[in-house]
This record gives C-alpha cells, sequence and structure tokens, in this order.
C-alpha cells in the first residue's frame, strides 16, 4: 500500500519536473525569426514575464514607474529592448545597478534599449517616464469624454506603439506574462488587458494580473471614470454612466458570440470577454486587447446593427491572440482569419443573408483598395515585406477583405466541414504560439488539401498581387434589390418608399455607396428631403452619405456643418479617412484643411499621423 503511493508520488513528480524542464528548454531553445520592426534580440535575450510598477498623473499628462522583467539569457552579455520617446532614468540587474545605452533614434521604430546583464541574471528593472511625444496614449480632456466632467486616458499598442508607454521587446513573437499595479486618481478607475476590477477603490490603486502570455502589442490600459455593468458570468461592458445601459443593451447578445465562437473553433481560452466603449476619439473600430476589447462609440446605433465589431475582437481571441502573426508581414493571418470567423459568428447568431451582406460590403471594400492601389500591386499581396516602412503601411482591407476572400474561396473547395476541422486543429496547435505564412502553407498542405487530394492555388493567393479568377462570387439577394431600387431611382428620379421599408443598415449603406459618379445635386437633395440621410443615427450610414455629399458638392440641410461637427469629434481612423480623402478626390482640400486645423487636436496620433501624411502635411 505504501509503496503504491510513494510510486503514484514519485511519478507525478517525475511527470511534472519532466514537463517544467520541457517548459524550460523550450524557452531557451525556441528559436525567433528574423524581423525588422523590433531591435530585440530575443535568441540571445528574452523576456518572459512583465511586473509595471506605474503612475498616471492626469495634471502633467505622464506615466512613470518600473518595469521589471523575467529574462532568460542565452550567455549574451547584454539585453536589447524596444523604447520610444521615454525617459529612462535607471536600469538594474538582480537588484544592482548597471549600465545601459539608448540608440540612435529611428522614426518608426525608436530607440534600442540596450542593458548590461550576466551570464545569470534573472531580472531586470527599468525605471522610466513617457514623454509628451507618446503616440500609444492619447489623454483627453473632460470635455472629450461623454460626461464632461473627469478626463480619460487609453493606450493602442498596436502595431508598434507599446514601446512609446513601456520600454519592452515589442515583437509579435516575444510573448510575456504580466503583473500590473496602476495608481489612478481616486475619482477614476483603471482597467486593463487583464483581470479586472468591477468597482472603483477609494485609494486610487489596482492591481492587475495577466496569466496568459501575450506579445506586447496587447497590452493595454484605459483610465477614466467609468462603469460595469455584467452581461453573463463571463462577459460585460464597460461605460462611462451616461452610455452604460445603452452599451449593455446593445452588447447583450455578447455571451451568445463567445457559445457560437466556442462551438466553432473550440473552447475561449481567456475566461473573461469584456468591452469597453471608449470615448469617440479611439482610433479603431476596435482592438482586441485580451479580456477587454477596446471599442468605438461609433457602433452604438441603439438597434444592434453594428456589433459585427465584436464578434471581430471575439474572433481575435483565436485568431491573433492564440496564434499571433509572426511579424507584421503577416498580419493577414491575424486580421483574414478574423474576418472570416466574425462572418461565421454571424451568420451563426442571425443568418446566411445577414452574412453574406457583410461579406459583399468587404468585396466592394476591397475592390476600392485595389484600384487605389494600382500603382503599388506589391503591396496587394497577403505575404508582404515591409522592412525599412511602418507596419501601419500594411494594415489595409487587403490583409481583411482579400484574405476573407481566400478563405472563403478555400472553404466553398473543400466543403465546410473539413474547413472547420482543420481550422480548429490551426487554433489548436498552434495555441499561445506565433505563426508565419509559410508555416501556414505547410500546415495547409498537409492537413487538409494533400490529405484530401485536393488542389488549390494558395501560392497565388498569397504571393501573387490582386484576386485570383477563381475568388468565391458571393450573393445577396437583399443587395441585388437595392441596387434594383437605386437604378430605378436613378432612371425616373422617383423614389420607390416601400421597397426600402424593412431595409437593414447595411442595406442602406450599400445603397448610399453605390450611387453612380453623376449623380446630381438635386438627386441627392431629393434622396436627402425622403431618407434624411444627413441626420441618421447610424454612424456608418452617415459616414457614407458624408462620403456622397463631400464627393458630389451637395451642400444641403445644413450638412457642411454636420460633416465638421463629426470629424472633430469621431476621431475612428476609417471614418475620418474615407472623409478627408473624399475631400481631396472632389479638390476641397482648402475645406477639408480648414476643418482639420480644428480637428487635429481631438485625434490619436495614429489618425492624426494617417491624415497628416494623405493632407501632405
Ligand atoms: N486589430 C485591429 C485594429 C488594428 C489594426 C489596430 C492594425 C492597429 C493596427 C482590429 O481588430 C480591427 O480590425 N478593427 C477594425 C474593425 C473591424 C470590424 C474590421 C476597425 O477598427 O475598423
Ligand atoms: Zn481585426
Amino acid at each position: 500500500m505504501k509503496k503504491a503511493l510513494f510510486l503514484v508520488l514519485t511519478s507525478i513528480l517525475t511527470l511534472i519536473s519532466c514537463q517544467e524542464n520541457k517548459e524550460s528548454k523550450q524557452e531557451n531553445t525556441k528559436t525567433y525569426l528574423e524581423e525588422s520592426h523590433s531591435y530585440a534580440q530575443p535568441n540571445d535575450a528574452v523576456i518572459t514575464h512583465l511586473n509595471l510598477d506605474i503612475d498616471v498623473d492626469f495634471d502633467t499628462q505622464v506615466i512613470s514607474g518600473v518595469a521589471t522583467y523575467d529574462i532568460v539569457n542565452n550567455s549574451s552579455s547584454f539585453i536589447i529592448l524596444d523604447t520610444k520617446f521615454l525617459e529612462i532614468e535607471e536600469v538594474t540587474a538582480d537588484g544592482k545597478e548597471v549600465g545601459f545605452y539608448l540608440g540612435t533614434m529611428d522614426e518608426s521604430l525608436g530607440q534600442p534599449l540596450t542593458i548590461e546583464i550576466k551570464e545569470d541574471t534573472k531580472k531586470i528593472a527599468i525605471t522610466y517616464k513617457t514623454t509628451a511625444q507618446t503616440e500609444a496614449l492619447q489623454w483627453l480632456t473632460a470635455q472629450q469624454t461623454a460626461e464632461k466632467t473627469n478626463p480619460f486616458l487609453f493606450t493602442q499598442g498596436q502595431a508598434i506603439l507599446t514601446r512609446t508607454w513601456i520600454p519592452i521587446q515589442d515583437s509579435p513573437q516575444i510573448r510575456i506574462t504580466y503583473d500590473a499595479t496602476v495608481k489612478v486618481p481616486s475619482n477614476l478607475m483603471a482597467v486593463m488587458s487583464a483581470e479586472n476590477p468591477k468597482e472603483k477603490n477609494a485609494s486610487g490603486v489596482y492591481n492587475f494580473k495577466m496569466k496568459q502570455p501575450i506579445p506586447a502589442y496587447l497590452i493595454a490600459l484605459a483610465v477614466g471614470d467609468i462603469e460595469y455593468k455584467a452581461i453573463s458570468d463571463r462577459t460585460g461592458v464597460y461605460a462611462e454612466k451616461s452610455m452604460l445601459d445603452k452599451v449593455h443593451e446593445e452588447f447583450s447578445d455578447m455571451e451568445k458570440m463567445v457559445v457560437a465562437a466556442e462551438d466553432l473553433y473550440g473552447e475561449y481560452d481567456w475566461e473573461q470577454f469584456d468591452v469597453i466603449v471608449l470615448p469617440p476619439s479611439f482610433p479603431f473600430g476596435g482592438m482586441e486587447n485580451p479580456r477587454l476589447t477596446f471599442a468605438t462609440p461609433t457602433v452604438i446605433a441603439g438597434d444592434k446593427s453594428l456589433t459585427s465589431l465584436v464578434a471581430h475582437e471575439l474572433a481575435h481571441s483565436w485568431s491573433g491572440n492564440l496564434v499571433t502573426n509572426a511579424t507584421w508581414n503577416d498580419f493577414w493571418l491575424n486580421e483574414g482569419f478574423t474576418v472570416y470567423f466574425e462572418i461565421r459568428i454571424m451568420e451563426a447568431l442571425y443568418g446566411k443573408e445577414r452574412a453574406n451582406m457583410l461579406a459583399l460590403i468587404g468585396r466592394q471594400d476591397l475592390d476600392d483598395e485595389l484600384e487605389g492601389m494600382k500603382e503599388t500591386p506589391n503591396d496587394t499581396k497577403l505575404k508582404l515585406d515591409l522592412k525599412g516602412r511602418n507596419p501601419d503601411d500594411g494594415m489595409n482591407s487587403i490583409a481583411y477583405d482579400k484574405g476573407y476572400l481566400f478563405l472563403r474561396t478555400l472553404e466553398e473547395k473543400v466543403g465546410r466541414e473539413k474547413m472547420d476541422a482543420f481550422l480548429k486543429s490551426y487554433f489548436n496547435k498552434n495555441a499561445f504560439s506565433t505563426t508565419n505564412t509559410e508555416d501556414f502553407i505547410t500546415y495547409l498542405n498537409e492537413n487538409l488539401l494533400e490529405k484530401n487530394n485536393i488542389t488549390f492555388n494558395t501560392e497565388e493567393w498569397i504571393y501573387e498581387p490582386g484576386v485570383p479568377d477563381n475568388a468565391a462570387i458571393i450573393k445577396s439577394n437583399a443587395f441585388t434589390n437595392v441596387e434594383k431600387t437605386l437604378q430605378s431611382f436613378i432612371e425616373t428620379n422617383k423614389i420607390d418608399v416601400a421597397a426600402t421599408q424593412n431595409w437593414t443598415p447595411q442595406e442602406w449603406v450599400h445603397f448610399v455607396r453605390n450611387f453612380p459618379e453623376d449623380i446630381s445635386v438635386d438627386q441627392m437633395q431629393q434622396l436627402d428631403d425622403t431618407f434624411d440621410f444627413t441626420n441618421s443615427t447610424n454612424s456608418y450610414i452617415t459616414m457614407v452619405w458624408y462620403e456622397q455629399a463631400i464627393l458630389n458638392n451637395y451642400h444641403g440641410n445644413n450638412v457642411d456643418a454636420k460633416i465638421a461637427e463629426f470629424l472633430n469629434t469621431v476621431g475612428r481612423r476609417w471614418y475620418v479617412t474615407t472623409l478627408f480623402n473624399a475631400f481631396a478626390k472632389a479638390n476641397r482640400t482648402d475645406e477639408a484643411l480648414k476643418i482639420y486645423k480644428t480637428a487635429r487636436g481631438n485625434y490619436h496620433s495614429v489618425t492624426a499621423n494617417t491624415v497628416d501624411e494623405m493632407l501632405g502635411l
């Protein structure tokens, strides 16, 4: 009896120690690919865990504190981190002050921080401060929030901005766990891409833990006068008080989305899925920060019509956060898979027609993007070469919509059952790790194509510009009817209002986006008088309507003032750039510059930098 117990115990112990050995060995022997957007040399010395201890000061708009890392050193005499616009005050290695060196500044990559370490160094600690040039942080005045009484702060890490608020090895190949202690003014609450508080506490000190390893671009922080409202045991929303109920209502299908996603590609690995709705200057529709998606308030339409955004960010919990693109050249592995997964979730919840409308809107985005990229065909390949460029250059609808179309075409070729089994095994095999395009192709060949004796032009889709001839043809009866209604209005100047009675916002968007180039100002006026597009409460409809108003020199119903107001409050990059682009196309740059003069100060750096470039500033 005793002997048996002893045997069981020892075998458990051996098992545990074997696993430990395996893990630590993996850490030491993992080979990282050459990476052009980080100075880190992780094959020499790599970070494995971050302990962040910071103070958020709204008066000076500075974050300051200490970032302490556990590291694994493969006998190097230094470790290199990425920094940009940070003030480094002191560095220690295992508690003793050591020398460090900040290299020359590169406009997009920032400065390498080289720290002296010993063969057996286990921890390094960096005392630092952010500066006014930080690109990740947007400090908002009370005026820029819904409540207008307290300031707000949020971070945006993707693609390479985390290094502007934390000194870190900022490569998607390097995963770390983290703990954080964040001190904020006691009337505000802090939340992170981690285990989060659900209530404010009087001390203003919040503790966080992210126990799953994540890449640096997924570390995120938001600080503001926010509250939490649960949707289910594991889903819920954060927002400013006056928005909380509306947001809760809008996203009330969130638990169903998680269930649908799990049914498709396996268990949700992050325990909690919450969304925080930020003030309108947030530069993206959404950002998939693990456990806590950051979202724009422009999707709160009152009718759940824009919630595919939540499905999208949720899908990143698999494609992106669980299986991460190894380099920014493989960005389509994050976004193309996510759009595919997003549309599958939407289909599961709301049916095929809704899914196909989304797919067709994406198809039109792709065609527009291809048209605009005629001079740079290499950038229309799925696998990019962004060496020497800012990864932001590759973040356009090619990765999203061509990536989607590739996967949809593949699905139609192999059948849904095989496709789903394949994707599930792909996520499973690469969980909490990174993959690149070449490894994906090998995996696809071995586990889906060769196995089933299927030939497919994968290489053409991935390494050639444009869209291959075998692209899936997506059809939507609803959209065909919209096109007919539009066509007949253009020809007869009579609008069939009855036909539009039950249109969804997607159908309205499709209607407005497809005005012929020579639509007349009178026709614009007639449509606006009938449907009041200028005052639509759906941000997507107003955005495409404003675009048409700008392009077609329509000035009725006070639309110019509305456009200016929109551009002065909304910082969502896609919306903002669409409208400034329309001004440029219509040779109305003077008007654009006039608006931008006041609007720029409300934008996050991500949006401001893109618009600066667009307007040649
Ligand atoms: N991860 C992206 C946002 C992003 C991309 C940030 C590149 C920084 C660099 C996010 O998941 C996303 O794709 N957002 C879209 C929403 C969407 C439904 C396609 C957006 O912001 O519009
Ligand atoms: Zn995305």
